[in-house]
């Protein structure tokens, strides 16, 4: 059984790097690989082209130069996100999810290995060009990093992305806390979560819902919308985004991620 690192109030850089080994393993860069470039399964539409078509329809008539995506993983969702945006700058906590964002930047390809069954994987490759997203290449910037501790030069975003993310964080209320600092008035913050709260990333009481308080469950939406209230308005009814997270060739995680997308108001 996986044990949370035990964390102070801000936990150092060594804890953190304890905290998210599972997103610099080689399981999780066949899964993430996979599930950002490779085929759809189960005609699930990528997740990727999917949040970055609903985000753009979300900002239409607004400005679109720029947007952040905090915890970009292998960088799909960047490259489609270039498609609309004149630059985007991509963060993750994982250098090795950086590493292959910046490796397929730079080459315009990649190749990952798959499981199969038992010992046996399956090569393959994929390049931007084949997924029409070769122009993107140079309007993004990836960046290795913490989400909850970035400098004050990341602000004035149009658009802040976070895709499952904020049940990854150790301080998601935190986090939600200062997250307008990165946007311009007017802009949206775009959250998708399958509020997978574990405690192994987030200590219970810090969860912003699924748990109860004061005797009273607490749903993780009402937990988010307290939290962003001060600076933001919801946009819409929250949306269901199905994604499926290959494992082996006959095991896959099928996921549902809520989306939420807050209008900064002041
Ligand atoms: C569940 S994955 C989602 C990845 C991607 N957004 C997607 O939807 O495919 C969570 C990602 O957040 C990253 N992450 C978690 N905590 C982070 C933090 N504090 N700062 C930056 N990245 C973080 C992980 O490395 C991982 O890539």
């Amino acid at each position: 059984m996986l044990k949370p690192p035990r964390l102070s109030r801000s936990p150092s850089k060594s804890a953190m790097t304890a905290l998210y080994a599972r997103y610099n393993s080689d399981t999780a860069v066949s899964q993430y690989c996979d599930a950002h470039y490779g085929l759809d399964k189960f005609g699930v539409e990528n997740f990727s082209r999917k949040i970055t078509r609903i985000s753009a329809a979300a900002l239409e008539g607004k400005p679109q130069n720029s947007a952040l995506n905090l915890g970009c993983a292998v960088g799909r969702t960047s490259f489609e996100l270039a498609t609309h945006f004149e630059q985007v700058t991509g963060i993750d906590f994982s250098s090795r999810f950086i590493n292959i964002a910046k490796r397929i930047q730079k080459r315009g390809k990649i190749c990952y290995q798959l499981p199969e069954e038992g010992v046996l994987i399956s090569d393959h490759e994929i390049s931007l060009a084949d997924l029409n997203l070769a122009e993107t290449a140079d309007k993004v910037t990836f960046l290795q990093g913490d989400v909850c501790r970035l400098e004050p030069r990341f602000c004035d975003y149009d658009l802040v992305l976070a895709a499952n993310l904020i049940d990854r964080l150790p301080e998601p209320g935190k986090f939600l806390a200062n997250i307008h600092q990165r946007l311009v008035i007017g802009g949206l913050l775009v959250i998708t979560s399958p509020y997978n709260w574990l405690e192994h990333y987030t200590p219970r009481k810090r969860w912003l819902g699924g748990r109860f308080r004061a005797g009273t469950p607490l749903t993780s939406l009402e937990g988010l919308s307290k939290k962003l209230s001060r600076h933001f308005t919801m946009i819409g009814e929250p949306l269901e985004l199905e994604y499926v997270i290959r494992e082996t060739a006959r095991t896959f995680q099928h996921c549902i991620s809520q989306v939420t997308i807050w209008h900064r108001i002041h």
